[in-house]
């Protein structure tokens, strides 16, 4: 069920036989000339629609803007500062553990997430520690998980791609993408003959100056031409089994 088609005495329902929600948590970034722009919200918003399909898990709103600041050389490209995704974090699980949430599974579609959120995830404990948390806070816990980091993902995304896979605007997310929306999936794949030539550069991650001269279209070592709907429908596939599996046991865990 998502949290924004709920109503308030449905949600109180579902705190008497759950006190777990899952929140997606993305990215709203240029992903290559051939990526949708909302791939990182998108991918994790979608798989946790079918986490929720066959678990019966209540799906908070996405929070598809995140920490993307080296994207920032391309037109389209949204950021918060580091310190801003910590605080929309803090507020949102804040925000909920007042109804009697008490474990908040963030289901991650973007690395340049990861430092931010687990920093925020040592805020609320902090709070919690040092006392200034608010008095009718339960204790609460908080999980981070990508969505490609399932075994499943990561064979078929060898299996399918190889080296082509790449570290961004990968194969396995284009596709997923591809798969989820396939007719605005079809309109930016067309572009691939005319814009993607071989495997894109590798280095590293600096500022988005420093980002656009390192990897001129957007791509870390990835050639999503090998991209399709058809390897996101697998991808899809896997990834939902295994991570309604992990979502069960962190909202049933003691
Ligand atoms: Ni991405």
């Amino acid at each position: 069920m998502k949290l924004q088609h709920a109503s308030w005495p449905e949600v109180e329902a579902y705190l008497t036989r759950s006190t777990a929600i899952l929140i997606p948590i993305g990215s709203t970034e240029q992903h290559g000339p051939t990526g949708f722009i909302g791939t990182d919200a998108l991918c994790p918003e979608v798989l946790a629609e079918g986490i929720a399909e066959r678990s019966g898990a209540l799906v908070a709103p996405t929070l598809s803007i995140g920490m993307a600041q080296h994207h920032l050389g391309f037109p389209g490209s949204i950021t918060l500062r580091p310190s801003t995704l910590i605080a929309v974090i803090q507020d949102v699980v804040n925000s909920l553990a007042r109804h009697g949430f008490d474990r908040f599974f963030f289901l991650n579609g973007h690395g340049g997430n990861i430092a931010s959120v687990t920093a925020a995830f040592s805020e609320i404990y902090a709070e919690a520690s040092l006392g200034s948390a608010p008095s009718n806070r339960p204790a609460l816990r908080c999980k981070l998980h990508n969505w490609w980091d399932v075994e499943g993902v990561k064979r078929l995304s060898r299996e399918l791609f190889g080296a082509d896979e790449g570290g961004h605007a990968t194969c396995s997310e284009v596709s997923l993408t591809y798969h989820a929306f396939p007719e605005v999936g079809r309109r930016l794949a067309a572009a691939s003959d005319q814009l993607i030539g071989e495997r894109a550069p590798v280095g590293p991650i600096r500022d988005a100056a420093d980002y656009r001269r390192r990897f001129p279209d957007g791509r870390i070592g990835s050639n999503p031409r090998r991209a399709s709907a058809e390897a996101g429908a697998q991808l899809y596939e896997a990834a939902v089994t295994e991570l309604t599996n992990v979502w069960r046991r962190f909202a049933e865990e003691e």
